[in-house]
This record gives structure tokens, C-alpha cells and sequence, in this order.
């Protein structure tokens, strides 16, 4: 982490058998495992900062796509990927609401499964 002054934050605003919401704080640095959505669908809305996704396909475990977004921006995560997220700045955290249907369910996966060339 580059910077101890906001930590990495998950809570969950809302939960039931059809869809889940968490609220996630991205601190300065933080970066995400790469990780799959199981079957959910997921949408990412940006309130503050600024998120970047590296998109990876489930089945090849290519490299498709480098994301960023900025507040306001939306961004969706289908069961087809496998992506990691994160925050590339070093003084400003990023702040992020997630809604997932059916709930999440994820899989972990080692850097070294993907292919970025
Ligand atoms: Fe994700």
C-alpha cells in the first residue's frame, strides 16, 4: 500500500437471494486478485477516484481489455471474464458501489494463469 491514510474498505449495503451491493474503498496502490463472478453479473458504479479493470477472458485466460474509470462512470463485469481491479494513484483513494446478480460467488486465480501477449 502507498499510502496508510485510507484503508482497504468492503461493505455490504444490501443483500438478498437475487442481488448484493457493496460499497468497496480503493486505497491509494490497492489492487485486487484476479478473480472470476462465478455467474453473477456485476456493475461497478465510480463515486470517487479513478478504477482501472484488466479484462481477461474465463476461457482462453487472455488479455482482452485495460478499463479506467473516473466518477460517474459505469462499468460491468459478466460472467465471461476474469478480471483485476484496482487504483493506480499514489495519494487518492478510489471509491466504488458494486451490484451483483444473483450474489457474488468468485474464483481465485494466480497471475501466472494469464496471458497477457
Ligand atoms: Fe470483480
Amino acid at each position: 500500500m502507498k499510502n496508510q491514510k485510507y484503508a482497504y474498505g468492503r461493505t455490504i449495503l444490501y443483500a438478498d437471494d437475487k442481488a448484493e451491493v457493496i460499497l468497496i474503498e480503493w486505497p491509494p496502490g490497492a489492487r485486487s486478485a484476479a478473480h472470476d463472478h462465478g455467474t453473477s453479473h456485476g456493475m461497478i458504479r465510480v463515486l470517487e477516484g479513478v478504477v482501472y479493470c484488466d479484462n481477461f477472458s474465463k476461457k482462453a485466460k487472455q488479455f482482452t481489455s485495460h478499463l479506467v474509470g473516473r466518477k460517474g462512470d459505469i462499468l460491468f463485469e459478466t460472467p465471461d471474464i476474469i478480471h483485476i481491479m484496482g487504483n493506480n494513484s499514489e495519494t487518492e483513494r478510489a471509491l466504488a458501489v458494486h451490484i451483483y446478480t444473483p450474489p457474488l460467488t468468485m474464483k481465485i486465480y494466480a497471475d501466472s494463469e494469464l496471458k497477457r501477449v
